[in-house]
């Protein structure tokens, strides 16, 4: 193992930062949206079902990538196999450009929506009231930029400060403190009046309005969740050490990730039909919601203030995941120091936001088939960049590196009794059912 480069400190604190990097946005304020609006107990089927064949193998497929090499991804295929593959770790940089730049707009809502509960200017349980201010505040043109901006220059102060310190300790105490949040708000939202409506939404599927919009969504959804498909747990998996059993981790971070979606619809989809509002409204559903059921507890104020903030921090773990490929690749390829790497990143992330922010207001007529910027960002990053990477270096994993990832004295998976099966996934199932939905979503 390389001296110089950071690890991580224990096998706790990898398996919090990995989960870190897996919940976030994509749970919490992504997941009861898609699921809200693709048909509620068969999106989530279908998403569950991508999660614990698919996204598990790919998991431990980028894990072992990284762990083998300990090297970012670009330069993880290029150890393992010179050529063409390096194409798709420079794919993967690119995604984290990408998707980082979106991602850390709605990360500027979190804060916003931090303060704006700290004021009591969400302190109300109407529905109509609370949707005018949402979309009053994304559609100005001035106040979601300064927040994008506060979260960006956030992200890159923990990133500055390297992987062991920034990353793992922020985990640590802060993902265990969400967790308990979101559980007495799943109490309070299912056990609100009317709510029995939202959980038959959610847990009795209704497979004749199945579509294959709703199986891309569901896959997309999967990479996106588990942030796999453009090699941030192949930069993970570089930081960690030989000690720690690979498919146990993998395990561990795909279950922790599904369980707080999970949960996360069950904290808002029972809101969303109790008080009356669309499930289907899309992106604006938890910041809508939510603060209408913190106005039916006690200290709601309080509460709401702290989850907005901890939903921040969930936010920040994700966004520090995905400038890490990009910091990591600058770092080890174009030698740049890790202050260099990461200032020049972050602002060039933040910039490519800033489209995406004005979408939703002033460049609202901009539209590609019905979608706005902020919709093309998403659909272009999550339904086709991550799932086609997926199929890249489950090929890759398959067929390319099994060997040297399964037995490398160092970094390998070593003993690990569904090996054969693992490779049958990765060779043939992973990439032929991701292509087949890839295809048909186009
Ligand atoms: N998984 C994160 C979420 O659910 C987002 C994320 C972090 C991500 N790193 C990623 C998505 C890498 C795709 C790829 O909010």
């Amino acid at each position: 193992m390389e001296k110089n480069r950071g690890h991580f400190g224990t096998r706790l604190g990898f398996i919090l930062a990995a989960a870190g990097s897996a919940i976030g946005l994509g749970n919490i304020w992504k997941f009861p949206y898609l699921a809200g609006e693709n048909g509620g107990a068969v999106f989530l089927i279908l998403y569950l079902g991508f999660v614990f064949t698919i996204g598990l193998s790919i998991m431990l497929a980028e894990l072992a990538i990284g762990r083998t090499t300990q090297r970012n991804p670009v330069g993880a295929f290029k150890t393992l196999k010179r050529g063409p593959w390096t194409a798709v770790g420079a794919m993967g940089v690119f995604a984290g450009f990408f998707i980082l730049s979106f991602y850390s707009v709605v990360g500027g809502w979190t804060f916003a929506y931090a303060f704006k509960s700290a004021t009591g200017l969400l302190a109300t349980q109407d529905i109509k009231i609370l949707g005018n201010a949402f979309g009053g505040f994304i559609s100005n043109p001035i106040e979601p930029l300064i927040y994008h901006a506060l979260f960006m220059v956030i992200t890159i102060t923990i990133v500055l400060r390297g992987v062991d310190i920034g990353i793992e300790r922020t985990c640590r105490i802060l993902m265990p403190l969400l967790f308990i949040l979101i559980l007495v708000l799943c109490i309070r939202s299912l056990t609100l009046p009317g709510a029995d409506v939202g959980i038959t939404f959610f847990l009795e599927p209704d497979f004749s309005k199945i579509s294959g919009t709703m199986i891309t969504s569901a896959l997309g959804h999967a990479f996106f969740s588990l942030s796999l498909g453009m090699g941030a747990m192949i930069t993970y998996g570089s930081y960690l050490s030989n000690k720690v059993n690979l498919p146990h981790a993998a395990l561990w971070v795909t279950s922790l990730d599904s369980i707080i979606a999970v949960m996360a619809g069950f904290m808002i989809l029972p809101a969303v039909f109790a008080f009356g509002y669309d499930p289907a409204a899309g992106p604006g559903l938890t910041f809508i919601t939510l603060p209408a059921v913190f106005s039916q507890i006690p200290g709601g104020m309080f509460f709401g203030t702290l989850f907005f903030i901890l939903l921040a921090v969930a936010a920040l773990t994700s966004a520090i995941s995905l400038i890490e490929v990009v910091v990591a690749y600058l770092i080890d390829e174009k030698k740049l120091s890790r202050t260099r790497a990461a200032i020049v990143s972050g602002s060039t992330i933040f910039l490519l936001g800033v489209p995406s922010s004005l979408s939703l207001g002033i460049w609202s007529d901009f539209t590609i088939a019905g979608k706005n910027i902020f919709d093309i960002m998403d659909y272009l990053a999550s339904n086709i960049m991550l799932p086609a990477g997926g199929i890249f270096i489950a090929l890759f994993a398959g067929w390319v590196a099994f060997p040297k990832i399964m037995n490398d004295s160092e970094g390998g998976i070593q003993d690990f009794r569904w090996a054969s099966i693992w490779q049958i996934i990765c060779r043939y199932i992973a990439p032929a059912a991701i292509a087949v939905i890839l295809i048909s979503g186009l």
